[in-house]
């Protein structure tokens, strides 16, 4: 795993652009995996600005989003689609019909995962998989216990996942039980996974993920299995790392040929 340490969310956001950015230059045609939450934000502000003052061009790109809240419409206020339009999508070129998030109101589940796989796999598979993660190590809605080969599937929030999401619906009791998110396998087949995580909430995340042992108690760790994912992560985020300080030498080593 590349593990990148930012003083702050926001050069951290900076570097994730860049990486996103150069995938979608290199292959006007690129597939790209997004994730909600928090984390994201400053990069999606990021790809916006590059779109209009850069002319980073998203014409060819399609998207498949990780996850969607079930029985949540689109248009609701607190669901993944509305987040997506609201930060992202409003302000890109990728057509309308390029856009693909799981349907929380689908009447079949099942059928609709299986669905959701072929129309990644028609796509080509995901270039890019953009991912936070969650305070108990999930990756998607992968909740702690997920297989580590799953497929997009129904999952279960935990309590704590759906404390963290009280805020977003104005309340723990309005938070869903279930969503609709891809699997681990689902996310293992991308090529290339780029984790971004801020603040101390999320160092024993971080350090359980990157330096712990590989185990479905802690979904982000399966990414240790994955040959090209980038972490990038700002100081607090970052505390619990043992090896933090070889990271940080690996990096202001690094070949120019390799620098973001
Ligand atoms: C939710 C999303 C994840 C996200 C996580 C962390 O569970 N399904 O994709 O990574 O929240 O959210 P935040 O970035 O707000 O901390």
């Amino acid at each position: 795993m590349e593990i990148i340490i930012q003083p702050d969310h926001v050069q951290a956001s900076e570097i994730a652009a860049r990486i996103v950015a150069r995938t979608v230059r290199e292959k006007p045609h690129a597939v790209l995996g997004l994730a909600t939450g928090n984390t994201p934000l400053q990069l999606y502000r990021n790809l916006v600005r590059m779109h209009r003052e850069d002319g980073l061009d998203f014409a060819g790109v399609t998207s498949f989003n990780l996850d969607e809240y079930v029985g949540i419409p689109p248009a609701h206020p607190s669901s993944f689609h509305s987040y997506m339009w609201a930060q992202l999508f409003s302000g890109l070129n990728i057509p309308k019909d390029h856009i693909n998030i799981p349907d929380g109101m689908t009447a079949d589940v099942p059928a609709a995962c299986r669905k959701y796989e072929q129309a990644i796999r028609s796509a080509g598979g995901i270039d890019i998989q953009v991912l936070g993660i969650g305070t108990n190590g999930h990756i998607g809605f992968n909740e702690p216990s997920s297989s580590l080969s799953s497929r997009t599937r129904i999952k279960t929030l935990t309590e704590q996942t759906r404390a963290d999401a009280a805020a977003a619906f104005g309340g723990e009791e309005a938070v869903p039980n279930h969503v609709i998110t891809m699997g681990l396998g689902t996310i293992m087949d991308s090529r290339m996974c780029l984790l971004l995580a801020f603040g101390k909430k999320k160092a024993r995340a971080i350090a359980q993920a990157v330096e712990g042992p590989v185990t479905a108690m802690v979904p982000g760790s399966i990414l240790q299995m994955h040959p090209r994912t980038i972490l990038v992560v700002d100081r607090e985020a970052a505390a619990e790392l043992r090896m933090a300080d070889y990271y940080l030498w690996v990096n202001t080593h690094k070949p120019d040929w390799q620098k973001y």
